[in-house]
């Protein structure tokens, strides 16, 4: 008889986001006139720029010519995207080899996939609250998973603990979901940590567009030392606009080397094997996010969202609302009025103002009576939840 993964059966019964559009709809359809505010999952609502679009364009056109026609890609990526991205490495700083960057459909699949290289017998650390695909996907090989608070009193920010020690630690920063970012003294704490006990970081970077201040790394790699512990995951989901077009690349450096065996090899052998490359045409469209005007038209876009984030974080101060991020992050993580527990708080948010958010706990036990809102959405419905929810506070 077939046996099935029985890890499976340790997960929770859904995927938070799931669980979320289940219930909104269900409430959608219970009152078809209510005109529901999405700040939930974080979903970009601004169009492709159009230097992508012509990008995509272009490589729908190579497509329909014998001589420019393409077939089964390179599984790493093209070369031309490749190259972009180490030159947007370079730009702040990051040397990079072409062989070290991995190009894919996005950071999520990257991160739940590079598991594959990894044993099962290590011990995974992962912040409380944090983006659950971490705990989920660890939990699907059945690995030992230990957790180090993010609070009000660190900031949402855990330093290494000696007592902690883990063999994969993952780290998001800026983070999701509480918007807090790393200045680059304790991220080397991080890289010293991981260094000192021969663990690897699993550094998600997929909200480093996001980040205005100086002292916040964009890049693991600024950091002395990160390229002998860190794999890098990025995406252009949030940067560009990609959460439907699907693109993202993970850096896997050629001196991370574990156990005897080079990780760059690992997963290059990985992908070939379970991996045919993201789509010619995405990629094409992908390699003008990297050009001048291209990074002008992304900024542009961010600079929206971050106006957002400010309509947002201009109403919670008003509300005397206390809450993180928003400044470095497109997410701003609130802690829930007068001790409302957060999935109470999405109910009535949802109930009396039309607003769909994350409830903390959804992120884990230290989310307890917390809340995430998105700056996804546009001025005029993230201005109008605002003053909804200052109606009921
Ligand atoms: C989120 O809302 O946390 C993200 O959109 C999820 C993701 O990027 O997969």
């Amino acid at each position: 008889m077939v046996k099935v993964n029985k890890n499976y059966g340790n997960l929770k019964e859904n995927y938070l986001f799931a669980d979320i559009a289940r219930k909104v709809s269900e409430y959608q359809a219970a009152h078809p006139e209510a005109n529901i505010i999405r700040m939930g999952i974080g979903d970009v609502t601004l169009p492709l720029c159009e230097e992508v679009i012509k990008g995509l364009h272009s490589g729908v056109d190579d497509m329909a010519k014998a001589e420019t026609f393409k077939g089964y890609g390179p599984e790493q990526g093209y070369g031309f995207l490749q190259e972009a991205v180490k030159g947007y490495y370079e730009s702040y700083g990051v040397s990079l080899d072409k062989n070290e960057i991995f190009i894919s459909d996005g950071a999520k699949s990257d991160v739940g996939n590079i598991l594959d290289i990894f044993d099962k017998d290590n011990t995974v650390l992962v912040p409380d609250p944090v983006y659950p695909v971490y705990v989920d996907t660890n939990t699907m090989d059945g690995r030992n998973i230990i957790y180090i608070d993010a609070n009000e009193d660190n900031g949402f920010l855990p330093l290494p603990d000696e007592e902690k020690k883990a063999d994969i630690i993952y780290i998001c920063s800026p983070n999701n979901p509480t918007g807090a970012a790393y200045n680059r003294e304790q991220l080397k704490k991080w890289v010293d940590f991981a260094n000192s006990n021969s663990s690897v970081i699993l550094y998600d970077a997929a909200y480093e567009a996001f980040i205005v201040d100086e002292d916040v790394p964009r890049s693991i790699y600024e950091i002395e030392g990160a390229k002998t512990c860190a794999i890098e995951f990025c995406s252009l989901s949030k940067t560009a606009g990609f959460t439907g077009t699907r693109c993202g690349y993970t850096v896997v450096p050629n001196t991370l080397s574990f156990d005897g065996f080079s990780l760059n090899k690992l997963w290059l052998r990985r992908q070939t094997t379970k991996f045919n490359g993201t789509s010619y045409i995405v990629q094409k469209g992908a390699e003008q996010v990297f050009t001048e005007e291209g990074q002008k038209e992304i900024r542009a876009n961010i600079d929206y969202y971050r106006e957002n984030a400010k309509i947002i974080m201009s109403a919670l101060d008003e509300l005397g609302i206390k809450y993180t991020g928003g400044k470095n992050s497109p997410y701003i993580w609130l802690t829930c009025p007068n001790g409302m527990k957060s999935w109470d708080f999405f109910d009535l948010l949802l109930e009396k103002a039309n607003i769909v958010g994350t409830p903390g706990a959804g992120f884990g036990e230290n989310g307890e009576g917390h809340f995430r809102l998105t700056a996804f959405s546009n001025h005029e419905k993230t201005a109008e939840a605002m003053e909804r929810l200052k109606g009921i506070f």
